[in-house]
């Protein structure tokens, strides 16, 4: 056993290091960017807790000559196990990136801790366990506002607007109920595939008892573990996924997880596992897993919660501190939200900040991204608010 794992970890760090050498030729972000003639700019920031992150940029629409820095701003934040690239996935027309970048706005996009764009830190190398010891908390009080500091620093600008896939809406509200000063940096929320209490979908109930104590005990909180066994999947899925007949079976195992399509571009299939899965700690996965009804930092148990946060339970986020207009998108076929959430988090939210929720009936986890009808159902509403909110008439 224990060889058998030696051996899978060997396998994994070499395909895990060629992968990381090849991103330019196998379809970043930013190289898509660039062949379909976008400018690109790639940005780091250091977060308070010495995390390097990498965020990109499409500072202007194409053939654009002029003033870069007075575009309203859109920033795409990703979800658990994915890149900055799963906005780019779907063709030029459909992708939520360059759809935000024709529509006239400034484009960024964040790189979240510990996906293999943003493995850098300080001190502390991505072989530590020290490395790994975060939740999605941590991403919610350092990564968020770190990057969101950074482009208005950058830009001269005050205010931007949030664009989250999947936990980046769980992010959202675990990083404004926590830091509610930034309620004045930000125009608009949008949640695409809102994932709000894991616990309670699909997937969180098959999940959670079993796998989470699993989880708990095998990685015991801080695992180096998760990189180097996501990385080979990584690439061998691209491979996989772009071959006929292949392909179909591809597309069945993202069903089961990500739950029925019925829309899906074929062509976006292989493109979406270039941007996923990629690496995360094995406690970010811990906490979504534990997102319930009751949304609470995470959850150690009780012995080591008294430690930590002087409470046998862990502390709630209180969403009730958000102000920001936000709009919530979710899928009907969507294995990672839940239809029953919704009610208990509109009530959460103080009155007049939830100001729109959208129902996708077919929709699945990753239909928000690589769905032939993206564009139509989701992009152009999405941005049918932003503009709105430009033109002052919401
Ligand atoms: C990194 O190390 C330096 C000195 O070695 C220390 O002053 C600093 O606080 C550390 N930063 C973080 C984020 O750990
Ligand atoms: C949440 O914050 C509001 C103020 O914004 C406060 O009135 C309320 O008591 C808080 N709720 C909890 C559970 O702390």
């Amino acid at each position: 056993m224990s060889k058998t794992i030696v051996i899978l970890t060997l396998i994994s760090v070499i395909i895990g290091l060629y992968k990381n050498c090849h991103l330019h030729w196998y379809g970043s972000g930013t190289n898509r960017m660039s062949s379909l003639g976008y400018p690109v700019e790639i940005h780091k920031v250091t977060t308070a807790d010495g995390y390097i992150l990498e965020l990109h940029r499409i500072p202007h629409p194409k053939h654009y000559k002029g003033n870069t820095n007075k575009r309203p701003i859109v920033l795409l934040v990703h979800g658990i196990y994915s890149s900055a690239d799963c906005f780019l996935i779907n063709g030029e027309e459909d992708s939520l990136g360059f759809h935000a970048s024709k529509e006239g706005y400034d484009v960024w996009f964040a790189n979240l801790r510990g996906n293999h764009y943003s493995l850098n830190h300080l001190n502390l190398s991505i072989l530590s366990m020290k490395y790994w010891d975060f939740s999605y908390h941590e991403i919610a009080i350092f990564d968020i506002p770190a990057t969101i500091d950074y482009i208005l620093k950058k830009t001269g600008q005050r205010k931007l607007h949030y664009i989250g896939h999947s936990l980046a809406s769980t992010i959202y509200l675990a990083f404004l109920s926590e830091k509610p000063e930034y309620n004045k940096k930000l125009k608009t929320g949008h949640f695409l595939a809102a994932s709000v209490n894991p616990a309670e979908t699909r997937v969180g109930r098959v999940a959670f008892s079993e796998l989470g104590n699993f989880f708990l005990n095998f990685f015991d909180y801080g695992s180096i573990g998760i990189h180097f066994y996501i990385a080979p999947f990584n690439y061998l899925l691209w491979l996989v996924c772009q071959t006929p007949i292949l392909n179909h079976g591809c597309l069945q195992v993202l069903m089961i997880l990500g739950g029925k399509t019925t829309t899906m571009n074929m062509n976006a299939l292989p493109e979406l596992f270039t941007s996923m899965p990629t690496s995360t700690s094995a406690r970010c996965l811990l906490h979504t897993l534990q997102g319930t009804m009751d949304f609470r930092q995470m959850n150690f148990g009780e012995k080591e919660n008294l430690k930590r946060y002087g409470s046998a339970q862990p502390p709630p986020y209180n969403i009730s501190h958000i102000e920001t207009p936000t709009y919530i998108h979710y899928g009907g076929e969507d294995n990672f939200a839940t239809l029953s959430s919704i009610p208990s988090l509109k009530r959460q939210f103080r009155k007049g900040a939830l100001k729109k929720v959208i129902f996708h009936k077919h929709f699945n986890h990753v239909d928000f991204l690589a769905s032939t009808e993206a564009k139509e159902r989701v992009n152009n509403v999405v941005f049918d608010v932003i503009r709105k909110y430009e033109n002052g008439d919401n």
